[in-house]
């Protein structure tokens, strides 16, 4: 299956495999499926082992073969051939952003969430992200065994002086990421929902102390809870809606229409500031939204110069772009017919 450049549409019935190719993409560029966190699952039933794979083409005609294979409980990414170094090879070729019925989640779900969101973006957009997150994360799990162990004090402190440092590149980046989402958030959240959007950032420590005096105020919490409980693994992001929190004070559907929002500003501050924008997958939207909602929805669309696959039950309800590539889907197999 070769996809166009732009938009590209695939139908089916349910149950044919729309949203299986969608996630097979997810999964090339991320690791990991949006439906389940357990690779395992994905393989058919009865199955220990799959594989999937998939080549990409830069605007130049530059060519990577992305894959990964799945057998004895782990996967396997390589590109071109070679086993990579880790995911993140495969997900800085193929930056995958995704909005399906789950997606709902970034809004209502808990702060996990959103940090994932948040540090996938950063990562792509920022250089110097991965390495200072992974360094937190590793003095992050040596201070919480130490406290596990109930280390002494002294034991502590050594880590604190790096534990900050990383801290603050960390916070630095996401800070400025958060500033240039939300400038590109609040066109499309008007554009979506007629309503005046913005988002904040919400440090895990409270905000108005440094870090290193949030970690001295924790001192006796987290000798007692044995884990850290304050620094950027507990960070947040809080979107309003014309002022009301959106987690609690919006409806399900204008909460849809807001993760849907979040997913578009960060394409477009892809495209924006990435060489590669990546791939926008829109899983069956019509299924989700009002009329109303859909037709503005795929106004953003139109406006997005990014690759896009878009599924659906039929094409009736989406106003098809001339020229771009329809697909239909029966029974796991794909062909082209437009
Ligand atoms: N691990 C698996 N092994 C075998 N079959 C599976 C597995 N996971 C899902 N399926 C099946 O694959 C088929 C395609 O599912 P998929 O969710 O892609 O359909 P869809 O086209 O998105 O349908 P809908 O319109 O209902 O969302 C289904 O019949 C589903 O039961
Ligand atoms: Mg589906």
């Amino acid at each position: 299956m070769a996809l166009g450049p732009e938009k590209n549409y695939l139908f089916g019935p349910n149950g044919a495999g729309k949203t299986s190719l969608l996630e097979t993409i997810h999964l090339l560029g991320r690791g990991r499926s949006f439906r389940t966190r357990h690779a395992k699952q994905l393989a058919r039933h009865g199955a220990q082992a799959f594989s999937v794979s998939g080549t990409i083409a830069d605007l130049e005609g530059t060519k990577n073969r992305l894959s990964l294979q799945f057998s004895d409980g782990s996967l396997v990414p390589r590109l071109d051939g070679s086993r990579a170094k880790s995911m993140a090879d495969l997900a800085q070729k193929l930056p995958v952003h995704i909005i399906e019925p789950n997606t709902h989640s970034l809004v209502e779900g808990p702060p996990s969430k959103r940090r994932s969101f948040l540090d996938w973006g950063v990562f792509h957009v920022e250089q110097g992200y991965l390495e200072a997150w992974r360094k937190y994360r590793r003095i992050l799990g040596q201070r919480n065994s130490a406290l596990k162990k109930g280390e002494g004090r002294h034991m502590l402190d050594i880590w604190t002086a790096t534990l900050v440092e990383s801290a603050e590149v960390v916070e630095k980046l996401r800070i400025r990421y958060v500033a240039q989402i939300e400038s590109l958030l609040q066109p499309i959240g008007h554009q979506l929902l007629n309503e005046v959007v913005n988002l904040e950032y919400l440090s895990g420590w409270g905000g108005s102390s440094s870090f290193e005096g949030a970690l001295e105020a924790s001192w006796n919490k987290d000798c007692v809870m044995r884990t850290t409980s304050v620094g950027p693994h507990r960070a947040d992001l809080v979107l309003r809606m014309s002022g009301r929190r959106v987690r609690e004070e919006v409806s399900r559907g204008q909460q849809k229409l807001l993760a849907a929002a979040l997913v578009l500003a960060q394409t477009e501050l892809f495209v924006a500031t990435c060489g590669n924008a990546g791939i926008l997958l829109v899983d069956d939207p019509a299924a989700e939204l009002d009329e109303g909602s859909l037709g503005r929805l795929l106004r953003v669309l139109d406006a997005l110069p990014a690759q896009q696959i878009l599924t659906g039950l039929s094409e009736a309800k989406l106003s098809l772009d001339q020229g771009a590539p329809v697909f239909h889907v029966e029974q796991g197999k794909i062909d082209r017919v437009v």
